[in-house]
């Protein structure tokens, strides 16, 4: 499979929602990347990967001049709806981040959260946010760690997961210092930031309720699957989720990556 019917499969996966669901147990995460992005009134401010837009809507109600821009269209659509809803001025189109259609230099501060991180070619992503942030801009991006909970999670998705083709980069690598130096360090002056997203639930049951029905790598891995597998699944994930049980219900901590460039 080519990287492009790779990505036409995923434009449709990550559309595969409601996504809202997810979105917002990554609110902390939201706010903090705007908080560091700091967008002034009148910058223009990208945000790859928005799905929803949720990066983007709190973007422009700082006054920044906001486009956020995703492969799926579906969640293009309801970034739109949201917008409209209250009164944003951002816009929100479908794009790729490998190949954006944005002149050279045409932002002031680019942002992506847990987002170009999933596109399949690193270093074109790295070329495109390169290109298009203007000489003295700002990026801000949020990625999960490889040791970190998002990654256990994906670790133990895996086996249930259709395997990716050859040459697809790892998207936890985007969570890790040294190759975000190789990809943006010529580019950028760097400096990065560890924290913690902790996700509370009910229970492991409660966890694969929200990711089986709302999450579009693992809704779309649910349906592909025969129930036997299906069910497998189904087990593995609570016993992954209870393994994070404290007295009140499960605490998943997910650590992330903070990265902070200023375009040479
Ligand atoms: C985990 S979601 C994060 C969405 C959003 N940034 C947020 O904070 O909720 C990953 C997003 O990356 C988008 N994505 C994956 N590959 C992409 C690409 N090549 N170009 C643009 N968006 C992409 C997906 O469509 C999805 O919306």
């Amino acid at each position: 499979m080519s990287f492009s019917e790779l990505k036409a499969r995923q434009s449709v996966m990550w559309g595969n929602g409601p996504y809202e669901r997810i979105t917002n147990t990554i609110r902390d995460i939201h706010t903090l990347i705007v908080e560091r992005a700091d967008p002034k009134p009148g910058e223009k401010l990208l945000d790859a990967a928005t799905g929803t837009g949720a990066v983007a809507l709190l973007a422009a109600e700082r006054g920044a001049e906001v486009i956020g821009m995703d492969l799926a269209p579906v969640l293009v659509e309801t970034a739109q709806e949201r917008g409209a809803e209250s009164g944003s001025s951002a816009r929100f189109e479908v794009g790729d981040a490998e190949a954006m259609t944005y002149d050279d230099a045409s932002f002031d501060v680019v942002t992506s959260t847990c987002g170009v991180m999933f596109a399949p070619d690193h270093e074109a992503v790295a070329r495109e946010l390169a290109r298009v942030t203007r000489p003295g801009g700002r990026i801000a991006l949020a990625n999960w760690t490889p040791e970190g909970g998002l990654g256990q999670l994906f670790a133990m998705m895996r086996p249930f997961l259709p395997t990716p083709p050859a040459g697809v980069g790892v998207p936890f690598d985007w969570g890790r210092e040294d190759h975000l130096r190789d990809l943006l360090g010529d580019a950028f002056e760097l400096e990065f930031e560890e924290h913690d997203s902790p996700l509370e639930l009910d229970s492991g049951e409660a966890y694969w309720e929200l990711f089986s029905t709302s999450y579009g790598p693992t809704k779309s891995a649910v349906e592909a699957l025969e129930p036997e597998r299906r069910e497998e699944f189904h087990e593995t994930w609570v016993a992954f989720g209870e393994q994070y049980r404290e007295a009140a219900g499960i605490v998943h901590h997910r650590e992330w990556l903070l990265t902070l460039g200023t375009r040479r």
